[in-house]
């Protein structure tokens, strides 16, 4: 299949005590992550067969997204007194780095041991963004955890905020939904959305509404109820302000399979799969299939004073990380 694309995607194995994942070199992609319990081995993240459904789906599921997560409002951006126009690909605004992300393109991969390492060049003026970016995504295995190292160099000033798009469902994706899934996160408070989805500015406490995940509630328990911040997005999918490097914590309240993930930037995306869709490996998906947890810089923070901007100055080597710790409760 994959007849768009004219090459097949190769899926390299990496394993370790307890734990099996799957990259694939077309979008520097988890393809699949399997966990040893005591009743079998269980997939516990979404993943497709095929990389024509998957362009198709529009889920970004388990790719490395780049060279911006999340979205960029009106597609356009000011550095160094020059406004550069982006690939707008989700209405008027830049999302997940425009129509043809780099979660749309074959990186060179470079298996070593226990490990991965997958390479591209994005060249100057790619969706409209400055500079030619070379971007290295390392996938390193260990038992029961996976540890992806995100490098990047420029040769101009740039802006470049990677994530990683994986859909969990800790009880199993073959359930079909991860309502049930326990989940924190280690923020109190939240960016709320505009109704174009870019966010409004400020920074709200997330105390007293269905965004307080300061412990551990189950992620379908409140998506449903009446808050306008959850009929803009048809669910969750919004900004939190991580008070450290420990992001969230989560686990499958049927499987007891934990999962933590760990990040230096500075807040994450709760994504709860409201528009999720496509013939993915375990079938036909529906909304809420997965949950995506997805480290990241601020949306929109290019355009806004309040928040970090994630600028790559010309010639500087910049990494982050993003760590999934799995364990059972
Ligand atoms: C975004 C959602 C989007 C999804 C799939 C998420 O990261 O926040 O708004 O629908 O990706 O594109």
């Amino acid at each position: 299949m994959t007849e768009n694309l004219g090459r097949v995607p190769r899926i390299y194995e990496l394993c370790a005590d307890g734990i099996r994942v799957g990259i694939s070199d077309f979008g520097a992609a988890i393809n699949y992550i399997r966990i040893q319990t005591e009743r079998g081995w269980r997939d516990v993240c979404l993943g497709f067969d095929d990389a024509d459904e998957y362009i198709l789906s529009g889920t970004y599921c388990g790719a490395t997204i780049g060279r911006v997560a999340n979205r960029i409002k009106d597609a356009r951006f000011l550095l160094g007194g020059r406004e550069y126009v982006l690939s707008a690909n989700d209405n008027k605004n830049c999302n997940h780095g425009g129509k043809e992300g780099v979660d749309r393109k074959f990186f060179h991969a470079d298996p070593c041991g226990n490990m991965l390492e997958l390479t591209l060049v994005s060249p100057d003026g790619d969706m409209g963004f400055p500079g030619e970016l070379k971007l290295a995504v390392r996938y390193a295995i260990g038992a029961r955890r996976l540890d992806i190292t995100y490098t990047a160099l420029s040769d101009k000033d740039t802006l470049w905020a990677p994530t990683c798009h994986a859909y969990f469902c800790l009880d199993g994706v073959q359930k079909g939904n991860c309502l049930d899934d326990m989940l924190k996160i280690y923020a109190d408070s939240y960016t709320p959305l505009a109704a174009d989805m870019t966010p409004v500015g400020n920074i709200l406490p997330v105390k007293g509404t269905p965004f307080d995940f300061t412990s551990f509630r189950a992620i379908g328990e409140r998506i449903n109820k009446k808050c306008e911040q959850l009929e803009i997005a048809g669910g969750y999918d919004h900004n939190f302000v991580l008070k450290g490097s420990h992001a969230a914590t989560a686990y499958g309240s049927e499987s007891g399979i934990s999962l933590d993930v760990y990040t230096d930037m500075p807040g994450v995306q709760l994504y709860t799969g409201n528009f999720l869709r496509g013939r993915s490996r375990f079938g036909e998906l529906s909304p809420r299939a997965g949950f995506a947890l997805e480290p990241q810089f601020f949306p929109d923070s290019a355009n806004r004073k309040e928040f970090i901007a994630p600028v790559l100055r010309a010639g500087e080597i910049k990494t982050h990380y993003i760590s999934y710790i799995f364990g059972s409760v």
